[in-house]
């Protein structure tokens, strides 16, 4: 597989007069794409029915002149304003019941069908033009589904969709009262339309309630993706593209990416620092110009499964951004050493955002890789830097890991839903094992709850699932490795409710859960080797062999045969101490990688990465800071 470089680029913000001069550095700098379009609809249709090709014909013209491929984007995130005249309730709702205004982007309620149709008409009009058209070498479809938090709307055509969606799963009003235990508190509905959303309740709803509205917010954002996927697919054959985001769990992205060929996320790693780690100041301030080590990694991982093999990244942070709380220039040397790292993980693109930083409106404090008076911005040189050594390395592979770690989206809702302490985030506890499996060297791969083939792995692990689905219980029955369960993991049943027999509910089960405890923050229960659990722990019954203990004396980890489960939320210490001698019993080769170094094997090369401050060790040989070097492994090892 090549691997290649882009940047996205906005014709309808500059002169025509520098478009060519534009496409001619883009070549120039070793790129292949250039992604346009996709927030230019006030200019594809600038009244209703008025339609303007004209510009960005020219447009496609002068970048594939320059020997760019063009990514056409839909521009669905930005209805224009008139649009808004036509539908006047096609805005999102807040939670709290206010409806959010026009004037940003992504003013839009999934559940709208007016709104929905004029996608699908802007899509029809954009396929036929441009379907067949040799010049576009992909389509991106709308972008950042459910970014500032659009995913969930609360809105009258919210409400509408969810009784529909409700009545063809439930098919009778008892079966969902019985589903979601409406006797509770005399909740019981006479028929389907007596149901309203679950926000503005006097007290907390229903967790069932509340679930079921995830799930058919979640598909709101398939469906809607869908109308434009299969428009497109009638009209060409290039690769659908969607750009996810980090750390969005809002809606189900495996739904959502069956509908597509690549999956992309854009990443920011300075930005996503600020604004997700949940690691405190001082790690923030130690990696504040290099980004998380492992954040990248992780959704490398994760939208490799997403894409089923095939992913991009769409947006590559150059610089300092706008968004974040403080927004630190990256040290030299970073975007080249994020694009290694998305090349190592598989990357078949790695796109940067933006081309030339804009002088106006939002953004205008986000750098590009062009400064605003078009000069050289300091990242455009490590891109150039890095469209050199893939001509050395275009075709490194990807490995085939030996350790897994399940994802679900549900999971993450249903813990938003029932969290039972504060800060039980899902997302959390996946990412400390994440963490944990990437400090002891492991290549990771993510994957979807619904694997029905896990043969590929020596260790799975799955946290926190709340609910194991019949691919993954035959999955898990047909697997030889070692499986890692636990906190929470098959905890309740499809309907939000505690399964008849207790938790754990899953194959080869070694213990029932008695009661749960949620650890405010700094409480630790310390354990047998080191470590400790927080944030949560199980009381439970077994007479399964003990792999740990409390300090106390009581269980903390079960084992039986070759499954593991985990009592408690583990600390990072407890948890590398229980991965690695999981990996040595499975004969998985592990290192000590405990500051700012990472490493990621491929096929034929093993990457060494540094996101520390300092200079540091590999195997003897001496690390820059912010540098990423390679060896070619040998062929057993590979
Ligand atoms: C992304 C978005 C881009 C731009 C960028 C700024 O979330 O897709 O359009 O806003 O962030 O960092």
């Amino acid at each position: 597989m090549q691997r290649t470089l882009g940047v996205c680029y906005y014709p309808e913000h500059w002169p025509e007069s520098m478009w060519a001069e534009d496409a001619r550095r883009m070549a120039e700098a070793g790129l292949t794409w250039v992604r346009i379009a996709e927030f230019a609809w006030s200019r594809m249709e600038p009244k209703p029915g008025q339609y303007e090709w004209d510009w960005l014909d020219r447009a496609i013209e002068t970048l594939s002149q320059a020997g760019l491929k063009v990514v056409l984007g839909t521009p669905t995130s930005t209805p224009p304003r008139w649009l808004l005249d036509k539908w006047p309730d096609m805005l999102p709702v807040a939670q709290d019941g206010h409806t959010r205004k026009y004037g940003s982007r992504r003013h839009y309620c999934y559940s709208h069908r007016g709104f929905r149709d004029d996608c699908a008409l802007i899509t029809l009009k954009m396929a036929e033009r441009y379907g067949k058209d040799p010049r576009v070498h992909g389509w991106q479809l709308d972008n950042e589904y459910g970014n500032h938090n659009t995913t969930l709307s609360y809105s009258k055509a919210a409400r509408e969709g969810f009784l529909q969606w409700l009545a063809d799963k439930y098919k009778t009003i008892d079966a969902l009262n019985e589903a979601w235990g409406n006797v509770f508190w005399s909740m019981e509905y006479d028929n389907f339309d007596q149901i309203d959303l679950p926000n503005q309740t006097v007290a907390d709803a229903n967790p069932s309630h509340w679930l079921d509205f995830r799930r058919y917010s979640s598909d709101q954002v398939a469906d809607f993706n869908r109308v434009q996927s299969d428009i497109l697919r009638a009209h060409t054959s290039t690769p659908l593209i969607h750009n996810f985001m980090s750390k969005s769990t809002d809606f189900d992205h495996f739904k959502v990416a069956a509908d597509l060929d690549i999956a992309s996320w854009d990443s920011y790693p300075l930005g996503y620092l600020e604004k997700h780690s949940a690691l405190g100041e001082e790690w923030i301030a130690r990696y504040a110009q290099q980004g998380d080590p492992d954040f990248q990694a992780f959704h490398h991982d994760l939208y490799r499964a997403v894409g089923r093999g095939r992913w991009w990244i769409m947006e590559q942070q150059p610089g300092p951004v706008n968004w974040a709380v403080y927004n630190p220039a990256p040290l030299p040397g970073m975007p080249r050493l994020w694009a290694w790292e998305a090349f190592a993980h598989g990357a078949e693109a790695v796109c940067f955002f933006r081309w030339r930083q804009a002088p106006f409106a939002q953004e205008q404090m986000h750098a590009g890789l062009l400064r605003p008076d078009s000069a050289d911005a300091p990242a455009i040189h490590e891109v150039k830097q890095v469209a050199q050594e893939l001509k050395q390395l275009s075709k490194a592979g990807t490995v085939q890991a030996k350790v897994a770690l399940v994802f679900d989206y549900q999971s993450v809702w249903a813990w938003q839903i029932q969290p039972q302490g504060k800060g039980f985030e899902y997302f959390n506890l996946i990412f400390d094992f994440y963490r944990a499996m990437r400090r002891l060297g492991l290549s990771i791969d993510i994957v979807a709850p619904d694997c029905a083939d896990l043969s590929q792995y020596k260790l799975v692990a799955m946290p926190g699932i709340m609910h194991i689905g019949k691919h993954l219980e035959k999955a898990l029955e047909d697997f030889k490795g070692t499986v890692i369960a636990g906190p929470r993991t098959g905890s309740k049943t499809e309907d939000f409710q505690i399964p008849a027999n207790l938790p754990p509910v899953m194959p080869d089960r070694n213990c029932t859960v008695t009661y749960v405890e949620s650890l405010r923050p700094g409480v630790k229960r310390p354990l047998a080797s080191g470590g400790f659990v927080h944030h949560w722990a199980e009381a439970i019954e077994t007479d399964q062999d003990v792999l740990e203990g409390y300090t106390d004396g009581t269980p903390a980890f079960i084992s039986k045969d070759k499954t593991v489960y985990l009592t408690g939320w583990p600390d990072d210490t407890a948890l590398q101490n229980l991965l690695r001698s999981m990996c040595q019993r499975e004969t998985i080769e592990t290192m000590d990688l405990s500051g700012g170094l990472r490493v990621r094997d491929t096929d034929t090369h093993r990457f060494i990465l540094n996101y520390g401050p300092d200079a540091e060790e590999f195997e003897g040989q001496s690390v820059a800071v912010a540098d990423v070097i390679w060896k070619t492994l040998s062929p057993a090892k590979a």
